[in-house]
C-alpha cells in the first residue's frame, strides 16, 4: 500500500517548493515530519505583515487568506497534502516545524503560522478558555488550577479533546511556545489501532452508550454534553472521543468500565513519546489519536507555554455523522 507522501509525489527527505516531508524517527512510522524552509517562514510572514494576529482574532476570513498566502508558497502543493495525511487512518499525525521560528519573543509569529496551516483543511473552533479561536497557556512550577491541564509533575493521562463541547473536533493543533528549565515533558500520542485492546473495549456493550461529560469552571462551559466514548468513522472503524478527567459515569458500572478504559490506555504499549521542540507543532486527527503529556521534573523556574488550536475539517468529512 502506497503512504500519503508517495501518493502525493514526494520524495521524503526531498525538498519541494519550501517544505519537506519524512517519517518522523520519534515515531514508529506513523508521525510524519513537515518542516518549512526558512525562506518559506520569511517569505510568509513578509506576506502577512499587514495582518497582525489581532486582525486573525477579528476577521476570520482572514485566517483562510493566511492559509492561501502560505499554499502559494508551497507551489499549491501543501493543503492536498495535509488534508490527506490528517484524514488517513495510517497517518494522521504531522510534528511541524517552521525554520526559524523558535524563540518565545516570536509567539505571535508562531500562532500566525499556526493559523495558516490549520485553515487549509479546516476551521478552528470557538475556545471557551480563552474567548478566541486559539488559546495560550502557561504551566509553571506551582500551580492552583482546577484540572491536569497545567499541573506539571504528574503524567496527563491519554484522551481526546473537544469532549465537553457540541462541535465536531477533527483535529488538534498544539503547539510548543516556550520552554524554560524542563526536563521531562515529552507529548504522549497513542493511534487506536497501536492499542492492544481495540477490539475488547469497541465491542463492548457499554462502548455506544451515552455517558454524560462535565468539566470544571475554568473551562467556562456550564452545560453538560452526552455521547458516548465510541463512535464509528465513514469506514466503519472505531473512533473515540474520551478524557479521563471529565466523564461522570451515571454508576458504578460505567465507572467501572471507564476506570479499565483510562488503565488500559495508559498501559498501552503502543504510546508513542515524542519531543516537540520551542516553535513546533503537532497536528493530529482527534478521533483516532489520544494525547497526553509526561510528567516534568520540578524545577523553581520552570516555564513552559503552549498554544493549542482544536477545529473541524471543511475539506474532507471522516466522521459517520456528526455529533448530536
Ligand atoms: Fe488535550
Amino acid at each position: 500500500m502506497s503512504t500519503v507522501i508517495e501518493r502525493h509525489g514526494l520524495t521524503a527527505g526531498t525538498e519541494y517548493k519550501g517544505f519537506t516531508v519524512s517519517v518522523s524517527e520519534q515515531s514508529n512510522g506513523r508521525i510524519l515530519d513537515l518542516t518549512f524552509s526558512k525562506e518559506t517562514v520569511e517569505k510568509f510572514l513578509a506576506a502577512i505583515e499587514e495582518w497582525p494576529i489581532q486582525a486573525l482574532e477579528y476577521k476570520s476570513f482572514l485566517r483562510f487568506r493566511v492559509a492561501k498566502v502560505l499554499d502559494d508558497l508551497c507551489g499549491n502543493k501543501l493543503q492536498a497534502f495535509l488534508v490527506d495525511t490528517l484524514t488517513d487512518r495510517q497517518t494522521g499525525a504531522l510534528l511541524i516545524k517552521p525554520e526559524g521560528l523558535d524563540d518565545v519573543s516570536q509567539a505571535e509569529d508562531m500562532v500566525r503560522f499556526c493559523t495558516a496551516v490549520a485553515h487549509l483543511m479546516g476551521r478552528s473552533n470557538f475556545d471557551a478558555m480563552s474567548g478566541q479561536f486559539y488559546a495560550r497557556f502557561a504551566v509553571v512550577n506551582v500551580d492552583k488550577s482546577d484540572s491536569y491541564l497545567r499541573q506539571p509533575h504528574r503524567v496527563m493521562e491519554l484522551h481526546n479533546d473537544g469532549t465537553y463541547v457540541e462541535e465536531d473536533t477533527d483535529f488538534n493543533l498544539m503547539l510548543k511556545v516556550d520552554e524554560q528549565n524542563m526536563e521531562g515533558g515529552n507529548s504522549l500520542l497513542l493511534h487506536l489501532d497501536d492499542w492492544e485492546d481495540l477490539e475488547t473495549f469497541s465491542t463492548h456493550p457499554l462502548a455506544y452508550r451515552p455517558i454524560r461529560w462535565a468539566v470544571p469552571p475554568s473551562k467556562n462551559i456550564s452545560k453538560d454534553i452526552y455521547h458516548p466514548v465510541f463512535d464509528l468513522d465513514v469506514d466503519g472503524k472505531p473512533i473515540t472521543s474520551y478524557i479521563d478527567q471529565f466523564a461522570q459515569p451515571a454508576n458504578l458500572e460505567e465507572g467501572v468500565w471507564l476506570s479499565e478504559l483510562g488503565e488500559s490506555f495508559e498501559s498501552s504499549k503502543g504510546t508513542q513519546s515524542v519531543r516537540v521542540p520551542v516553535g513546533s507543532f503537532l497536528l493530529i486527527n482527534n478521533h483516532f489519536w489520544l494525547h497526553g503529556r509526561d510528567k516534568f521534573t520540578p524545577h523553581p523556574e520552570l516555564r513552559r507555554e503552549l498554544m493549542r488550536q482544536r477545529g473541524y475539517f471543511t475539506h474532507k468529512k471522516t466522521l459517520r455523522k456528526p455529533r448530536q
